[in-house]
């Protein structure tokens, strides 16, 4: 099976990895793919056209000329753009949701409108707005903390969780007046803060069929203990008894197929892989965000736990026989760290020599997923913000946490920091308590 993998991050190296050590995968483009992947044996990096991830059209054209058996999209971005209606155009197969359906993700107001429409649990809405004026006179009537939501995508950057009306005004200062994310801030909305464990649930669909893939727990602010701004994600761990079978059963039953029924009935009938993230509460879980894609870091935290070829079940899943598939996991646990650049989630120093990889690799159930890396002159350099992704498995989450700072220890470049608790402090409570990850939920 020849394969074109759409992105260039860690989640992509992630998913590279994991296919070429399918047997039936002979190749896989990586468009445009990361210094990482362009070390990977089985994989080459093709440049993605001019016009990049929002140029679907262009992007086909490649898929044409390189012909793939199937393609995947790692981001959200061509997605979003409508990359699976252009590749279906074409008749070319890729596993991943029509532009209608990725709105799920695309736009914040249309997945809560959804959400509320259809009584599928989610926190409360205080309104959307698409007057910065409205948005500030709607802070009298709102319970602290409050959350505040850019409708477009930013990078996982759009979502404060404001503690007070001052650090509301300026955040919606932000996103409305100075425009930090563009036309996504055109709109906001508002809604009341949940308070539990977070929990990103993952599936694979075809439409009929659901896979669910290992549960996650990720890490969204920059700093320990979880302080600081939101960033796409410094870690992510996965391990036997995150979500007990009652649970899951729940989510599945009250979450996931009353999302997909409700899109298909909605004339969007999903396909690809869906994230929900998941508030547990104790009222039950509820949606706080979906993905249309998978997640980054949590897709590196579950590939190393995959136990079962993943390129047979996207196959399986561009064919509408999903349901041949069974999911088998390691058990046990793995935790990833992600190493980020100087000032990330703000703009990263770039260009940086990384030193230690070939020593970090080497350490026993570990493994180094590159993210904003670039191969030059035989030197793996800093290009982005999330840099790396140190994944350790191990029998128990101790010990694959163990093994990711264990090698993530080793590297070395100027400026580069990375949280020290993953798996120990879940991300959660609007109130700022933290959870430990052994507790059950
Ligand atoms: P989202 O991109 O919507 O998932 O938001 C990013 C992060 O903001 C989430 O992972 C949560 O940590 C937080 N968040 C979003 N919505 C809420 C909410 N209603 N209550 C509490 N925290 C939230
Ligand atoms: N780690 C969060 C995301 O992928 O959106």
């Amino acid at each position: 099976m020849k394969i074109l993998l759409i992105g260039s991050g860690g989640r992509e190296h992630a998913l590279a990895w994991r296919l070429l050590a399918s047997s039936g995968v002979e190749r896989v483009w990586c468009a445009p793919g990361n210094g990482g992947m362009a070390q990977l044996k089985g994989a080459e990096c093709v440049a993605v056209p001019q016009g990049g991830m929002k140029d679907v059209a262009a992007l086909a054209e490649l898929g044409e000329r390189l012909g793939p058996d199937l393609t995947l999209v790692g981001p959200e971005l061509p997605l979003v753009s409508g990359i699976a209606d252009e590749f279906a155009g074409r008749g070319l197969r890729l596993v991943g949701p029509s532009r209608q359906a990725a709105q799920i993700e695309g736009s914040k107001v249309f997945a809560k409108e959804f959400l509320l429409r259809n009584r599928i649990p989610t926190g409360p809405l205080y309104g959307i707005y698409d007057a910065a004026g409205d948005a500030y006179s709607a802070l009298c009537a709102v319970d602290w903390p409050c959350v505040i939501k850019a409708d477009g995508l930013a990078a996982g950057k759009g979502v404060l969780v404001a503690a007070n009306p001052d650090d509301a005004t300026a955040f919606i200062d932000r996103l409305m007046v100075d425009r930090e994310f563009g036309s996504a801030g055109d709109r906001v909305l508002l809604e009341e803060a949940l308070t539990g464990s977070e929990l990103s649930y993952i599936v694979l669909t075809d439409g009929e069929t659901v896979l669910p893939l290992a549960a996650t727990r990720d890490h969204k602010r920059v700093f320990d203990g979880n302080r600081g701004p939101n960033t796409g994600g410094m870690g992510a761990y996965s391990a036997d008894g995150l979500l007990d079978r009652e649970l899951e059963a729940r989510i599945l039953d009250s979450l996931i197929r009353p999302t997909l029924d409700a899109m298909a009935r909605e004339g969007h009938p999903y396909r690809g892989f869906l994230y929900a993230g998941l508030m547990l509460t104790s009222a039950g879980p509820q949606v706080l965000e979906f993905n249309c894609r998978m997640g980054d870091p949590e897709t590196q935290a579950i590939v190393v736990r995959m136990d079962f070829p993943l390129s047979e079940a996207l196959d399986a899943a561009t064919e509408g026989r999903l349901r041949e598939i069974t999911a088998r996991w390691k058990p046990g646990a793995s935790a990833c760290v992600v190493i980020a650049a100087e000032n990330y989630p703000g703009e990263p120093r770039t260009g940086m020599k990384i030193e230690g990889l070939a020593a970090a690799s080497s350490v026993p159930d570990a493994v180094v997923f590159h993210a904003g890396t670039k191969l030059e002159a035989g030197e793996v350099l800093v290009s982005g913000g999330r840099v790396l992704g140190v994944t350790g498995t191990g029998a128990n989450l101790g010990a694959a946490v163990a093994r990711a700072y264990e090698a993530a220890g080793k590297i070395r470049f100027e400026g580069a920091h990375y949280r020290r608790d993953i798996g120990a402090v879940t991300q959660t409570a609007a109130s700022g308590a933290s959870h430990t990850a052994g507790s059950r939920i």
